[in-house]
């Protein structure tokens, strides 16, 4: 009995000096802790409000602001965002260190969303790649770069699941499926942060807009988000789930209300989720006046309401506006706060600045070591670009084309190098970006050039004569259309969207010429395309490539590169069946082909049932243009032999799945074996199907591959009614292949 008391006092004294830090995957002492502990103790009440600051300034201001020098000098500023000038970063880091009592040093974050100087394709289009070694790649080349320039603090990932193309914000989306999300998440957070938290060149990643802000009704930004319990648990808090696990630095709330409470104030979503259930011990921050907007969203009645829901709430860091500075002092006085509810706050803060080096590094060590737009940088950043694209149409094999084929490179984006950045290009410069035009005038090769239309809204005609005239002279079009930067990102929501301005008439001008078109898409989201695609003999999407999107273009026109990209979110045929995605309900009345009768082939005088009463729409049908995983490569590949390992499984077993692959084509190709999970009847309806598992693979002609997937039976589980967390017995589907929408399908039981 002694024995056993004294062995159990030795564990517990252990466990009080040392914990397993699971980021850096060893014992460390609870150093950390007592760190954050005997700061805190050190700060008077303004100074703790003033961790609690996130002050804006502009990139484009080229002197720092007195008043934010005074400020820092006063403890009252914990972070600083969107300076860029690395003179500044350091003088104003000076400060806080040398000249203000607390010297905590400040936090520098800026939007480096998907590059920094070199830009790579927007998260959309990474997503597209579903290549996650790429995107781990691609975001530590963006935080060398901005390290390099003096900021460690990124404002993302952004992991805002969207299944809505209206939504300006899906250009920097990981797309509508929580497994591909889940898998980004931790790509870019790997990405960022580096192989240890603080390492020179990384940057503290920001998993944002916590959460479902994806959902925004309408798909029109800032717009309430009317999400179930379960849906929100099984599908919009997944990737964050998965950043929590992958040891994001910080979060970041969204601007809208989730279910009449907004993100910024939501108790449910801080306290319940993000810091009791998961654990979280980073810190929250705001997004840009956030916590003013509790106000205008009839949540707050003033700045002081405000900044008491939000503390209560557990909202850690205030972005530009100033509830807190102004109010939480007066309200820890007035009792309506506890100053251990602004403790709280602050520890995080600390501990956050504690555990990624920033009191060891405030000055950015080492920092001229990271090239920016280095020759690796732009291979890298072509890279990305070659391997987001989607294939979406290949008529006959239109693509590749031969080099002696004579063409026209035509459209508003040929060469239009500030759109083909995309949103949140705040650092990246159009001068540094290579263009189609450029691209095909480096290589040597002979063509006609032009644009159609000055910019992609307009609907000046005046331009269409130079455009069909070059089409004459030519074999091929290559129409490189879509929209402008401006066209997707925050607050720029489309209701149409159809391609902007004159581009389907122009389209519609030059197929009268009877020439070949490939049509070649830049764009921040999937759009309307119906009335060209009966028309154009390919479809390329490139999204909107970045830096090097031109010589990508070249190098998949010709075949010198494949296409490889698969859709992260379903293409709609319009914006008039959104919200829209693969992995739905099967409702009562799904539609099939045999159900369905087009509006057109109605009879007049229809018999009111005779047209077959399932979910559909008369006008539009019941799918959409291209699925969630379709993309198209230069080869074929079959697919045969889907086996399971058992047909009987509990609940604690592992799903074993193999399928044969073979390259059935002519030339080289990746193809991106999906599987697919349905539990076929539930407690709950249950989507038709979800994506539990990919492979990426490479085959030469005529070469083969047995793939293998192993699946927990725990991860088939969902949220019920109740919330509880649980797999049900009974039937399921597996569906494998090379997208949602074409599948060998098998199935087994799952016993109680
Ligand atoms: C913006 C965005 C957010 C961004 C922040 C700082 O309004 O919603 O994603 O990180 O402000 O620029």
């Amino acid at each position: 009995m002694l024995r056993s008391r004294y062995f159990l006092t030795l564990i517990l004294s252990i466990a009080c000096i040392f914990y397993f830090d699971s980021t850096k995957g060893c014992w460390a002492q609870h150093t950390l802790e007592a760190r954050v502990d005997s700061i805190l103790k050190t700060l008077s009440i303004e100074e703790k409000i003033g961790q609690l600051n996130l002050r804006g300034t502009s990139s484009r201001s080229k002197e720092l602001s007195q008043e934010l020098i005074e400020q820092v000098r006063k403890g009252e500023v914990g972070a600083v965002l969107n300076l860029t000038n690395p003179q500044q970063v350091m003088a104003l880091q000076e400060i806080a260190m040398k000249e203000s009592r607390s010297k905590i040093p400040l936090m520098f974050g800026r939007d480096v969303i998907h590059g920094y100087k070199t830009m790579f394709p927007i998260p959309l289009a990474l997503a597209a790649s579903w290549d996650m070694e790429l995107v781990e790649t691609t975001s530590a080349i963006a935080a060398h770069e901005a390290y390099s320039q003096g900021i460690h603090w990124t404002f993302a990932p952004m992991l805002d699941i969207c299944r809505d193309a209206r939504w300006g914000r899906i250009a920097e989306s990981p797309g509508e499926d929580p497994y591909l999300a889940s898998k980004l998440a931790v790509a870019y957070i790997r990405g960022f942060q580096g192989s240890s938290p603080g390492k020179p060149g990384s940057l503290i990643a920001c998993a944002k807009h916590f959460a479902a802000y994806g959902a925004a009704e309408g798909g029109r930004d800032y717009n309430t988000a009317q999400v179930s319990l379960p849906v929100l648990h099984d599908v919009y808090l997944k990737p964050f789930e998965a950043a929590v696990e992958a040891g994001a630095g910080t979060f970041m709330a969204g601007f809208q209300d989730l279910n009449g409470v907004p993100c910024t104030a939501n108790r449910y979503l801080i306290q319940d989720i993000l810091k009791t259930k998961w654990k979280y011990s980073g810190f929250l921050v705001s997004d840009w006046n956030a916590n003013k907007e509790l106000i205008a969203h009839g949540y707050a009645e003033d700045e002081k309401d405000a900044a008491y829901k939000a503390m209560s709430a557990g909202l850690d860091m205030e972005m530009t506006s100033k509830t807190y500075e102004r109010f939480l002092k007066q309200l820890i006085q007035e009792k309506f706060l506890k100053e251990e509810q602004l403790n709280e706050a602050v520890r995080n803060i600390i501990r956050t600045k504690l555990k990624f080096g920033l009191f060891e590094n405030p000055y950015f060590k080492d920092r001229n070591l990271f090239p920016v737009l280095s020759q690796e940088h732009l291979s890298q950043a072509k890279d990305a670009a070659i391997k987001s694209a989607v294939l979406l149409h290949n008529q006959a094999s239109t693509l590749p084309l031969s080099q002696k084929t004579s063409i026209a490179l035509l459209g508003p984006l040929a060469d239009a190098a500030r759109e083909q950045l995309g949103t949140w290009t705040f650092d990246g410069n159009p001068n540094d970006a290579i263009t189609p035009k450029k691209a095909w005038e480096q290589k040597g090769i002979p063509f006609q050039y032009a644009a159609g239309l000055p910019y992609s809204r307009s609907k000046d005609e005046s331009y269409f004569k130079a455009a069909i005239s070059a089409a004459k002279k030519s074999e091929v079009i290559i129409f490189v259309g879509g929209e402008e930067a401006i066209l997707s990102g925050e607050a720029h929501s489309r209701a149409d969207i159809r391609l902007p301005g004159n581009q389907e008439k122009l389209i519609l001008e030059l197929a009268k010429t009877k020439k070949k078109i490939i049509l070649v898409l830049m764009a921040g989201r999937p759009l309307d395309i119906q009335a060209v695609l009966p028309h154009v003999h390919a479809v390329l999407m490139m999204w909107h490539p970045g830096t090097m999107g031109g010589p990508a273009l070249f190098d998949l026109i010709y075949g010198t590169s494949y296409p490889s990209g698969k859709l992260p979110v379903t293409w709609p045929k319009s914006g008039a069946q959104l919200p829209l995605y693969y992995n739905h309900t099967n409702t009562g009345r799904p539609a099939s082909a045999s159900s369905f009768i087009p509006l057109d082939s109605i009879p007049v005088g229809a018999w009111q049932s005779s047209l077959g009463n399932t979910s559909h729409y008369l006008d539009l049908g019941y799918a959409p243009q291209f699925p969630f995983g379709h993309g198209l490569g230069y080869t074929e590949f079959s697919f045969s032999q889907l086996h399971l390992k058992q047909s009987i499984y509990q609940s604690d077993d592992t799903l074993r799945v193999s399928l044969l692959v073979k390259n059935t084509g002519k030339s080289m190709g990746k193809e991106t074996v999906q599987l697919y999970l349905q539990d076929v009847t539930g407690s709950v309806v249950r989507p038709i199907k979800e994506l539990k598992a990919f492979e990426q693979i490479t085959l030469a002609p005529g070469m083969e591959k047995e793939v293998y997937f192993a699946i927990p039976i725990a991860s088939l589980g969902f949220h019920d009614s109740q919330l509880n967390f649980r797999t049900e017995p009974g039937k399921f589907k597996v569906m494998a292949g090379n997208s949602s929408a074409t599948l060998l399908t098998e199935e087994f039981i799952l016993e109680p």
